[in-house]
């Protein structure tokens, strides 16, 4: 049963036009977001097309160009308005599994037909205005195939803002620390692109990336930006044949941080599932052999020291088994990965098991115990030698009734290679065309088998998991693992920054809970910059839908207190509430359970200590909840104390009020379990 209902009485009919349709042609036109707050307009002048926002009567984003540069256009341009279309939605959709199961809608849109003079290719451009932000896209008619040479958008700040960012087209990808800096210090920056300034929080992000190349943001005079579309090697950006729309262009505008990070707008300028019943699709927490390889105890690669073993799996089974976890992920099960990540991907095999690894016998005792084998497809960025194995590679985790495959892109941004037209090789970045294109063919050979997607090094979220909801989760930023290398690891800010930036995009694969934080390692910024409070407070801070319990059963096993909470936290949410934060600083979040009446609190602070009041008024009125709270002990402090920690319980109902106590680097988490 498709699970996907539309429950508004608008419902049946979503969309009605509310402006004469078409309107008189012109040269500007306005749309509001339904409070009013918010006004985006689209002018043409001869300087050409451009957009405007403002909020409340105050400028936002200052004239900024629109248009598309095709091959074959000639110097003709359009140079007027000639049509205008109107409509509103107000419609309540259903997440089959999310962060908020019911998401509303609620929007005006604006379809503007732009055309010039004979020679001139008309174009429309769609703009929808939220209470929340706005987005707008391209709808480009064409007959036959079409490249598109640059993006002329461009994102203009009025006023002084700071940025949340990184570097774009480095290296390693999307894996860097965020600065903060002054607007004007931002090169090529990679979205969500998060700002704060001028008393409004503003992101840059795009919607539904399909088919197209992902967008980076250069910065080309002061306060002001332009699209920087990730070109294919011959540097043209995108390759498309016939009519075709472009990624929705984003701009989140909210008072708060947590109203950056309470807003579903990404998602619903994505399409409805297309998947129909994805039932299969399981939320989950899960365990595995991974945390191990990366504190070298064991290794990806055949020998000795393989760590993907029947028994060292069986032993991860058991582990899950007794601990309600529904899946376990094994890497380095298959051989030609002789443990080098980047240099050999071309030799890896996506059928064939190193000879003490017993796929169809693990995947019978998993399912005996209840528990899901997490299957493990690492390319090394080889992305031909995998799509040439991916139905069988497919088909053997399906037949061994594996339900969930996270995949991995391991190589340096920019070396992508693939057989070009002419037999020559070409070197892509990891999120342009080609690897966008990749990525969905994964996606949807996967769905074909009712098989999910956790993607690491990935392409960045873009909300599809709203149309295709086997995409379950990625990573796409730096993640725990940072924290086993030691080069250095993540500084404490970085879990109160994420939900801010990275998290605007959707979920994320962080891989908390590590319980052995220093590992025998003496200098902090070489093992886990945290308190133990904080690894379980992450758990409700960074939403994924599949979540890992990523440290080593015996880790766990000596400290029942605090695992206790890792055992009880779900992974689907009735709905979530970010209840106070400042990016860099701290965050405070709370969530409800799917199909429970519990809620679940998890607060993160950066290396300052901080007392944070809370008031309780998310809980339900007249319901009393046992407050079983995890939290920093008595001089607690990531450099030096980091496991001090205690747990403490009480009775709150909804008129009541706590004092989060953050230890520098710390964190809480509580649950609320409903009494009545
Ligand atoms: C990097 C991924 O992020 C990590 O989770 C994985 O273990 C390694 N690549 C090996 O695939
Ligand atoms: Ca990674």
């Amino acid at each position: 049963m498709n699970r996907r209902i539309l429950l508004a009485a608008a419902a049946a009919l979503p969309f009605l036009a509310v402006g004469p349709a078409p309107a008189a042609a012109g040269s500007r036109a306005c749309v509001d977001s339904p409070d009013t707050a918010l006004r985006v307009c689209i002018a043409v002048d001869a300087r050409g097309p451009s957009y405007q926002v403002v909020r409340n009567g105050r400028e936002v984003i200052r004239r900024s160009a629109l248009g598309l540069s095709l091959e074959g256009d000639g110097p003709a341009q359009v140079n007027r308005i000639e049509r205008i279309e109107r409509a509103y939605a107000d419609q309540t959709w259903e997440q089959p599994w999310g962060e908020q199961r019911l998401v509303r809608d609620r929007h005006n849109e604006m379809r503007v037909r732009l055309a010039g003079p004979a020679g001139a290719r008309p174009y429309e451009v769609v703009v929808r205005a939220f209470d929340d932000g706005f987005g707008f896209r391209y709808d480009v008619p064409a007959a036959g195939p079409v490249e598109v040479l640059d993006e002329a958008t461009e994102f203009n700040f009025a006023g002084r803002y700071d940025a949340w960012w990184y570097p774009a087209r480095e290296r390693e990808r999307d894996e860097y620390l965020y600065t903060r800096t002054d607007l004007d210090a931002v090169s090529l920056a990679e979205t969500p692109f998060t700002l704060q300034g001028e008393g409004l929080y503003l992101s840059v992000h795009e919607a539904a990336l399909v088919d197209y190349a992902s967008m980076n943001l250069r910065r080309t005079g002061p306060g002001a930006f332009k699209a920087d579309l990730m070109p294919w090697s011959d540097g043209v950006r995108v390759r498309r044949d016939g009519a075709f729309v472009t990624p929705w262009r984003v701009v989140l505008v909210g008072e708060s941080a947590g109203a950056l990070a309470d807003s579903r707008l990404v998602l619903n300028l994505n399409e409805p599932n297309r998947l129909g019943d994805v039932s299969w699709v399981k939320p989950t927490k899960y365990v595995g052999v991974w945390w191990e390889m990366h504190l070298n105890r064991s290794t990806w690669g055949g020998g000795p020291t393989h760590g993907a073993t029947t028994a060292n799996v069986r032993r991860y089974i058991d582990f899950a088994a007794e601990n309600g976890f529904g899946g376990v992920l094994a890497e380095g099960w298959n051989t030609g990965w002789d443990g080098d990540w980047i240099a050999n991907g071309d030799k890896f095999s996506f059928t064939q098991a190193h000879p003490d690894f017993d796929l169809a016998g693990l995947a019978d005792y998993a399912r005996q115990r209840g528990v899901g084998l997490i299957g493990h497809h690492e390319t090394g960025g080889a992305v031909e030698n995998y799509e040439r194995q991916l139905d069988a590679a497919l088909d053997l985790y399906a037949g061994a009734g594996v339900r969930a495959v996270k995949t991995g892109y391991v190589k340096p941004n920019g070396t992508i290679v693939h057989p070009g037209p002419d037999g020559a090789t070409q070197s892509e970045w990891f999120a342009g065309q080609y690897m966008v294109r990749h990525h969905q063919k994964v996606a949807e050979a996967a769905a074909a088998r009712h098989i999910s997607i956790d993607a690491h090094e990935p392409v960045k979220d873009t909300g599809l998991r709203r149309t295709w909801p086997n995409l379950v989760s990625r990573e796409g930023a730096r993640g725990q693992e940072f924290n086993a290398w030691g080069r250095p690891t993540n500084p404490p800010e970085h879990v109160t920054i994420l939900p801010f930036t990275r998290l605007l995009a959707g979920p994320m694969d962080y891989t908390p809970g590590i319980f052995d934080l220093t590992f025998g390692k003496a200098k902090v910024e070489e093992r886990v910059q945290s308190t133990l409070a904080t690894q379980l407070a992450l758990y409700v801070v960074i939403y994924s839908p599949v979540q890992m319990a990523a440290d080593l059963p015996e880790n766990y096993a000596a400290r029942p207190d605090a695992f206790q909470f890792i055992r009880d936290v779900p992974v689907d949410w009735e709905t979530s509430k970010t209840l106070a934060g400042e990016i860099g600083d701290y965050v405070v979040v709370a969530r409800r359970q799917r199909g429970g009446a519990d809620w679940f609190l998890g607060a993160v602070t950066d290396e300052t200590a901080r007392r944070v009041p809370v008031t309780l008024d998310f809980l339900e009125p007249g319901r009393r909840y046992e407050a079983q709270i995890y939290r920093d002990g008595p001089g607690a402090d990531y450099v030096s104390n980091p496991y001090a920690f205690e747990t403490a319980r009480r009775v709150v109902t909804a008129h009541d009020r706590l004092e989060l106590a953050l230890a520098p680097g710390g964190g809480q988490a509580i649950r609320f379990r409903a009494l009545d």
